[in-house]
Formats: C-alpha cells, structure tokens, sequence
C-alpha cells in the first residue's frame, strides 16, 4: 500500500493508473476505522482495479467545535487497518492542501430542501462542508466509483445530487449499514459512549425495527413517530428526531402510499453523543 499525503505525489499516481486504464474505487472517511468502514473498502477491492481510501477530518463539516475536538484519532492503527484490507492507496492529506490559504472552497452546488430536514435542521452547515470536501476528493482522485454508507443515508443522498447535478462522471454505491453485536450501528462516536449507554443504545434499531412492523401493520404514521420517539425517551437518551421519509426526496411521508421506497431516520443524543441510524423500509422494482 502506497500511502500519499501530499496531492503533488498523489496525482503522479493517479495519472499512471488512468493511463493504464485502471478502474479507481474511492472510500472517503474521517478515520477511527471500523468494520463498517472496511466493508466499503471490500466492496470497491471487489469491483474495482484499485482503491483509494482517503482519511480526512474535514473541518468545514463539523458545526460543533467540541465535536471536531473530540473526534478520535487513531492514525496508526487506522494505517494498519487500511494496510490489511488490502488497499492500494491511503491518501492522508494535510489541511493545507485540501484548502490552501487564499482558496475558496465554495462549489456551484444547492443541495435545496434535502440538506434543510433531519440533519440539515439540526448541524446547520454540515452538508455545505461535507460535499464541499467530497467535491474536492473526486476532484483530484477522479475515481469512477464513490462507496457510501446507508449508515449516513442524507449524506448519501446528497452526494447523489451533487454528483447527478454537476455531471460528474462517477457512480455511487452504497453499503449496508454494518452493526455491533447488540444491532446498534457502528461509528467512530461509541468509542465516546459508557460501557452501559453502548448496550442500551442497542434501542436504536430495535425501535427502527418495531416501527417498521407497526408501518407494515398499517399504523398511521403519526402513531408511529409518536411511540418511536416515546420509546427513544430515557434516562440519558434525548432523541433529536424520528423521521418517515421518501428515499429520494427525504420528504416526510403522511401515508403508506405516499412512497415507493420509505426511510425511517433518527438521530438520538446519548450520553450528549449524537448518534444516527436508519433502516429502509421499501423499495421501488
Ligand atoms: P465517516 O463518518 O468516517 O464515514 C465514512 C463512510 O463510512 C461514510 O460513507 C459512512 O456512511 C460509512 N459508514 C460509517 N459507519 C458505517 C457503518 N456502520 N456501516 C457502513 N458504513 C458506514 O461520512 C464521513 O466520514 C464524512 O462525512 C466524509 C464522507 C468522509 C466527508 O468528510
């Protein structure tokens, strides 16, 4: 494995490979690799001739300052990890790189309404920052497949837009949301949660999942909002929102029939650690 943290010595590497004609899969991530993390790095070493797995905390995205403190940093054991997986490149860059002094980091991108509901309402900037840097990353990788998480599922769908409206020549792919033992979706954030928050947190999924039988059964969805929240509600558990969604348009759904393709979203504070999750509910085909 080949690790660049400089863009110079990266885009040599990069224009040998395109001119070997080299599919490129990319995986971007903040770091504190977990499982779920490397499954994306296995999906793209499955279909793609090499991968590229960026490790950045992006600034720009982080509307918290403490949250951006705290964020874990575990770089060598992150390499180690990346190394393993089998990966052909880990690119680390340096801040001044991505956003040298003087440059403007501002793309020609609105993500409209998907960027103002569920977490858009409640990390104001987080998304302008998110696809800045992810426009950024394709911009000087030119991978052919972006791997997404379903785990992050309103981040997916607005690099999906941005890609769709600025005609970038790259295919999306997502990833199943990989979980703990107890179903809680893994995240670099539980490493912050207590021993005893990470277990109970476990109520997470399996209020998506008692949701969704109570949608199959035909419960009004407002119902349904009402008792997965009521459930979320605990001793140190402050859920910030339990939404029913279009998959496309995020836009809350009213009924059953209203989508082809239903996403329930939540986010919960546990322990004053934000922690998101979703499960889709139906598909379209
Ligand atoms: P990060 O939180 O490190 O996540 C990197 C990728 O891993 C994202 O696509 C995310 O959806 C995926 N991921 C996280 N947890 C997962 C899980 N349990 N199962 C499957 N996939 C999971 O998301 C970001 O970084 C940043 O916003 C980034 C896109 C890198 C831009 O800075």
């Amino acid at each position: 494995m080949i690790i660049f943290k400089r863009v110079s010595h990266f885009q040599d590497w990069i224009r040998e490979s395109n001119n070997k004609g080299l599919h490129l899969g990319f995986v971007p991530t903040m770091g504190a690799l977990h499982e779920g993390h490397m499954s994306l790095v296995e999906k793209s070493l499955a279909d793609s001739d090499a991968t590229v797995v960026s490790i950045f905390v992006n600034p720009r995205q982080f509307n918290d300052p403490e949250d951006l403190k705290k964020y874990p940093r575990p770089v060598e054991s992150d390499i180690k990890m990346v190394e393993l997986s089998g990966a052909d490149v880990l690119f680390l860059p340096e801040a001044e790189d991505i956003y040298p002094p003087g440059f403007d980091p501002h793309i020609d991108f609105d993500p409209g309404p998907l960027a103002e509901v569920m977490e858009g309402k409640f990390r104001p900037g987080h998304f302008q920052g998110m696809a800045e840097v992810v426009h950024r990353l394709l911009s000087i990788i030119q991978p052919h497949k972006i791997y997404m998480g379903q785990k992050d599922f309103q981040q997916l769908t607005i690099v999906r837009k941005m890609i769709t409206d600025l005609h970038m020549p790259i295919l999306l792919e997502m990833g199943n949301t990989v979980r703990e033992p107890n179903g809680l979706a893994m995240s670099s954030r539980n490493t912050r949660l207590s021993p005893e928050s990470r277990q109970e947190a476990a109520i997470i999924y399996s209020t998506l999942i008692a949701a969704q039988r109570l949608f199959e059964e035909g419960e009004p969805i407002a119902d349904i909002k009402k008792i997965a929240l009521d459930a979320l509600t605990r001793k140190n558990f402050e859920p910030e929102y339990f939404e029913i969604v279009d998959g496309i348009t995020l836009r809350s759904i009213q009924n059953m029939d209203d989508s082809q393709f239903v996403v329930a979203c939540c986010a919960v504070k546990v322990e004053g650690i934000r922690l998101i999750d979703n499960t889709i509910w139906t598909r379209s085909e």
